[in-house]
């Protein structure tokens, strides 16, 4: 089980949104230290973060970000984007672009700090997927997100007995840049990082934020028209 207390964090896209809320409910749960990256590091304003550049999909980059920030125990892969690619018509290079950032992004952050945290003595991983890691409504970042679920999901039998755990969280729409331009019922990006603490700090498997997304989880088992009724109407 892994105390927040005393931890030093890592969170990637720290400087907002659902970051920035993670970063200063760590804070407020006793952590020692959290680096919060963001690709220009001057938009990072939490007064207590450590700003760190970051662009994920650049190897150089996370391996400087590694070297900088050598005594992390929690890391959290939170950055993404939302390109939304649809298979059809989209160029292929917006689809590749999208793994790019929410899934080989992750991929490598993660390579780079598995060693970090095994020399701390252990930790935590906590990454941020979707709801839309279960239902492809948004082309390229549903399909993103499933494969980042993927990861993660072989992450956590390759990491523990590393002596690091892994949290997965799925959640629907919260209210953030990201979501901006859409007019729905949105999570508060401080109620969904304290789900998210509460899940590393309990040793949970998956946090699901939010009723859409337990209603879509439970909903895999019930075959594809439960989840598509579009398709029977
Ligand atoms: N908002 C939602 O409804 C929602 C729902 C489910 C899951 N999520 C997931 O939650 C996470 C955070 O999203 P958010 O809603 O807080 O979005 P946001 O406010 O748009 O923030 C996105 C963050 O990701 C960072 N980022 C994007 N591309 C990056 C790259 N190539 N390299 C490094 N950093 C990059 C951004 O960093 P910069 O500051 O450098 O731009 C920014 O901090 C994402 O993984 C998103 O998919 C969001």
């Amino acid at each position: 089980m892994t105390r927040i207390e005393g931890s030093v964090a890592l969170v990637t896209g720290g400087s907002r949104g659902i970051g920035r809320a993670l970063v200063e409910a760590l804070y407020e749960r006793g952590a020692k230290k959290v680096y919060a990256t963001a690709r220009d590091p001057r938009t990072v304003t939490h007064p207590d973060a450590v700003p760190l550049a970051l662009e994920v999909s650049d190897p150089a980059s996370v391996a400087a970000a590694a070297e900088l920030a050598q005594d992390v125990t929690v890391l959290i892969n939170n950055a993404g984007a939302s390109v939304n690619a649809n298979f059809l018509d989209s160029p292929v290079d917006d689809v590749r672009r999208e793994f790019e950032t929410n899934f080989y992004g992750p991929l490598l952050v993660t390579r780079a700090f598995v060693p970090v945290i095994e020399r701390n003595g252990g930790g935590h991983l906590l990454n941020v997927h979707s709801v839309l890691s279960w239902i492809g409504l948004a082309g390229s970042y549903s399909a993103s997100k499933a494969a980042f679920w993927s990861q993660t999901n072989s992450l956590r039998l390759d990491l523990k007995p590393r002596g690091i755990d892994v949290t997965g969280l799925h959640v629907g729409y919260v209210d953030t840049d990201l979501t901006a331009g859409i007019d729905a019922p949105k999570s508060t990006p401080e109620g969904v990082a304290a789900q998210a603490l509460d899940g590393i700090e309990t040793g949970a498997f998956e946090v699901l934020a939010d009723d859409l997304s337990r209603q879509v989880k439970a909903g895999l088992s019930a075959g594809v028209e439960a989840l598509y009724p579009q398709l029977t109407a």
